[in-house]
């Protein structure tokens, strides 16, 4: 039977501050292989990469990636939230640019079931399948992603930066949420977020 991600969540990691890296690593790494908190989300679909947001709250979310071949999310970074990723099962590859004194250049490095790695918001990277077996990661951010910037051509062939909101993928838009906690008298109480003062304060 799975368990609610929320309730292991609110045990184990702090509520009151933002995550570092290396706490993202350990995060990322601990739900990847507890995998009765995650299992039955699972779809691997040949049509489009499948994604899903096990959690999201003030300081953290967390999300379930499933790739099968030719699937992939081209370049990308995140803005101002730190990641840290753990590769459950299969193998995906990781894209980057690196400078060289030829300029620019493409490298790429397998990231195998096992492995986990991290970054901060500047980072730039595209991430793929690498072929043969399905593969299941999972992605943790802190802040929790509001925006991201995607790499493409714009019409001169010029690589241009294409900034993303998340809440573009909630139709209609998710304006506000409200979440359930603890006043200072530990009465339950609701408190209200508007996704647009988060994107405020942190620009
Ligand atoms: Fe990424």
């Amino acid at each position: 039977m799975t368990r609610p991600i929320g309730e292991w969540i609110h045990e184990h990691v702090p509520d009151d501050r933002d995550l570092n890296q290396p706490e993202l690593a350990r995060l990322a790494t601990i739900i990847g292989e507890l995998p009765d908190l995650w299992r039955d989300k699972v779809r691997h679909d040949a049509g489009k990469r499948y994604y899903d947001q096990l959690y999201r709250d003030s300081h953290v979310d967390v999300w379930l990636i499933c790739w099968l071949d030719d699937q992939k999310t081209g370049y990308h970074d995140h803005d101002l939230s730190s990641g840290g990723v753990y590769v459950c099962e299969g193998t995906l590859i990781e894209d980057r640019f690196m400078f060289s004194v030829a300029g620019l250049e493409h490298s790429s490095r397998e990231r195998p079931a096992g492995d986990s790695f991290v970054f901060d918001g500047a980072y730039i990277h595209g991430m793929r399948h690498a072929g043969g077996p399905p593969v299941t990661s999972i992605h943790c951010y802190s802040p929790p992603l509001w925006r991201m910037g995607y790499y493409e051509a714009d019409a001169q062939g010029s690589l241009s930066r294409m900034p993303v909101t998340s809440i573009h993928c909630y139709s209609p838009p998710l304006w506000r949420m409200g979440y359930y906690e603890a006043d200072a008298q530990g009465s339950l109480s609701r408190i209200s977020m508007t996704y647009l003062d988060e994107i405020a304060e942190s620009a």
